[in-house]
């Protein structure tokens, strides 16, 4: 059995009437790298916070290694790194003053802080960097300097807020390789994105809308467990098509705009639309599941409305 990093039960935030995060059930193991995907609003940034003992919980509870969230903040913050969306490093400081003055927030003795901020430099890639200024870094450069600077205290869990939003690809590669780096040596990783790419290098995904967490699975089980079958349609006119179908046809689950195809998820085996469309049947993307949640997810809303 694998040790539990991360448990919560019936986790929820309300703010006045607003409910931002409702009712999450989540596990997960040491070692995991687990993301957390979701629109903008649907309760990623507060779940975290809740999980690092930012905020209290207004029902349900939460353990970070066994530590209760609600009454133990002080003791799981000595044990978590958290890079927040809006993590602020000191522009007018150097990469290295930077290292060094989260190093001193987190009371690392003179030896151990300039031995681990040489191990994170190197891991980091910002060997020959030392002395430029915060403020001079490549947006990629500066998000693996916030990173390290949340690590100078070897947390065993890592909260990542969004941590390569504004990213270019080689610069959220880059990142990447440090996290499987750091959840190889066991540290436990939770990590929101918007990038599909980077979800689908996580071990699980816990898919919210709405404060709810409507789907948590392995990005492959995720993808088989979308009903019915996928069908993909390349046509000049996409949201002509699109219109088309959701009016006419029965059998069809959903129907949605892919770039610039269409893409039919239908209960039956066959996709019968009139016209002689070439269409495609295909294995669905963690895109096409996002999609099929977030949708579910408005219609279910619509209807309780
Ligand atoms: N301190 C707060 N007071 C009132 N509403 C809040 C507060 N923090 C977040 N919210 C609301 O809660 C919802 C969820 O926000 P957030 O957790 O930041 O979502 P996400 O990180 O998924 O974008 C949003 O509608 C947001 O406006
Ligand atoms: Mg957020």
């Amino acid at each position: 059995m694998k040790e539990t990093a991360v448990k919560t039960r019936g986790l929820t935030k309300r703010f006045g009437t607003f409910t931002a995060v409702d009712r999450v059930d989540l596990e997960i193991s040491r070692g995991e790298i687990f993301g957390f995907l979701g629109p903008n609003g649907s309760g990623k940034t507060t779940t975290i916070r809740m999980l690092c003992g930012l905020l209290s919980p207004s029902e349900g509870e939460g353990f970070i290694l066994g530590m209760d969230i609600s009454a133990e903040g002080e003791k799981i913050r000595e044990d978590i790194g958290y890079m927040s969306q809006k993590f602020s490093l000191y522009s007018d400081l150097s990469v290295m003053e930077n290292l060094k003055f989260y190093s001193g927030m987190y009371s690392l003795g003179p030896k151990t802080s300039s031995s681990r901020i040489g191990e994170l430099i190197k891991l980091s890639n910002l060997e020959g960097m030392e002395n430029e200024l915060a403020s001079n870094l490549s947006s990629g450069v500066r998000q693996r300097l916030a990173l390290c600077c949340s690590i100078l205290h070897e947390p065993s869990i890592l909260f990542l807020d969004e941590p390569t939003s504004g990213v270019d690809p080689a610069g959220r590669r880059n990142f990447w390789k440090i996290i499987y780096f750091l959840a190889e040596k066991g540290t436990t990783i939770m990590v929101t994105t918007h990038f599909m790419d980077e979800a689908e290098h996580c071990d699980r995904l816990g898919l919210m809308y709405s404060g709810q967490l409507l789907a948590c699975d392995t990005p492959e089980d995720l993808k088989k467990e979308l009903p019915g079958h996928l069908f993909s349609i390349n046509t000049e006119n996409p949201v002509t098509l699109l219109e088309h179908i959701r009016d006419s046809n029965e059998g069809i689950i959903d129907a949605y705009l892919y770039g610039r195809s269409v893409r039919i998820l239908t209960r039956g085996k066959k996709l019968l639309i009139p016209g002689e469309m070439p269409s495609e049947k295909i294995k669905p993307s963690l895109q096409d599941v996002f999609v099929h949640y977030v949708r579910e997810g408005r219609k279910t809303e619509r209807n309780a409305a």
